[in-house]
């Protein structure tokens, strides 16, 4: 595996693979990576070759008194995992390479992007789809994969890549969970003591909800009282938001219609934490994926 740290090599590489009709794959990737970012990995590597990962903390979708300076970074251990993995290519540009001084320009998706966690994250979304734009430029890559996980983050890249026309396929991965639910994030490892145990409040909130829908709950209000009981039961973490809305236009929604996510985030003492599970209207019974 290559570790690449400037973009015009970057380039000329995927100038490279596409000259020669190569499918390349990219996992984009702010590293402290666990098994949620490997099984992105192991997908990309299913599809395409060669295969790019990322490992960039990018300053530009954090806000103010957020934890980019604490953010893990624990690249040596990224980089030997990602080679057994049989990744190609590392792309780890620092700031100032895709930053440079005199950087001006942003792009946002519109709507999409101010409620929820764009709601808590004041211009959190706006330095994704900016960084992810630069990233799909410089990479070109022909796929790009993405976690379930952050359901939102995923439904406005796909807005943008429809909207700019952009030529990477976006894959969707499953949510990788721990055996106890909680769903793996780089910021688990914030997570000490107690705390650990409380941040299952996420998945079992969801999964209470989940259940509800399977013996036939439809009323968004009914489902959102008994999944915020499960936090009111869980003394060491305050919710942020818990919300019903259609998968598309990311609105509330009164009924499960259609596909609709429901999403939680969720501060466990000072750790953000954010779940999400996809409810598949459209099908008799109705079925909830965690
Ligand atoms: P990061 O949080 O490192 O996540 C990188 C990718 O891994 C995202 O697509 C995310 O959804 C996926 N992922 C994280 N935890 C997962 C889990 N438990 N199961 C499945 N997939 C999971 O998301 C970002 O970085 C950044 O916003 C980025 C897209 C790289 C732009 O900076």
């Amino acid at each position: 595996m290559e570790i690449i740290r400037t973009i015009e090599w970057m380039k000329q590489i995927a100038r490279d693979a596409r000259a020669k009709e190569h499918v390349l794959g990219l996992v984009p990737t702010m590293g402290a990576l666990h098994e949620g970012h490997f099984s992105l990995v192991r997908a990309a590597r299913q599809d395409c070759s060669p295969v790019v990962a990322s490992i960039f903390v990018n300053p530009k979708q954090f806000g103010p008194g957020e934890d980019l300076q604490k953010y893990p970074r624990t690249f040596e251990q990224d980089a030997a995992a990602l080679e057994n993995l049989g990744v190609n290519y590392l792309f780890a540009p620092d700031a100032s390479e895709m930053y440079p001084g005199g950087f001006r320009t942003s792009v946002s998706v519109e709507g999409l992007s101010d409620r929820l966690e764009g709601r808590s994250r004041l211009g959190h979304f706006r330095g994704v789809t900016t960084v992810v734009l630069k990233l799909f430029e410089i990479v070109q890559p022909q796929r790009a994969y993405f976690g379930r996980k952050d359901a939102q983050q995923l439904r406005i890249i796909r807005q943008m890549a429809a909207d700019l026309n952009l030529d990477a396929q976006i894959v969707t991965c499953p949510i990788v969970r721990e055996s106890d639910g909680l769903a793996m994030s780089s910021r688990n490892a914030y997570l000490e003591g107690d705390a650990r145990h409380a941040a299952t409040v996420l998945y079992r909130a969801l999964n209470s909800a989940k259940k509800e829908i399977e013996a036939g709950q439809t009323e968004v209000l009914r489902l959102l009282e008994s999944l915020r009981q499960v936090f009111k039961n869980e003394p060491s973490a305050a919710l942020d938001y818990a919300e019903i809305v259609d998968a598309e236009t990311l609105e509330p929604v009164l009924r499960l219609r259609k596909t609709c996510l429901a999403l939680v985030a969720a501060f466990i003492g000072k750790t953000r934490l954010i779940d999400n599970a996809q409810i598949e209207a459209n099908d008799e019974p109705i079925s909830v994926l965690l």
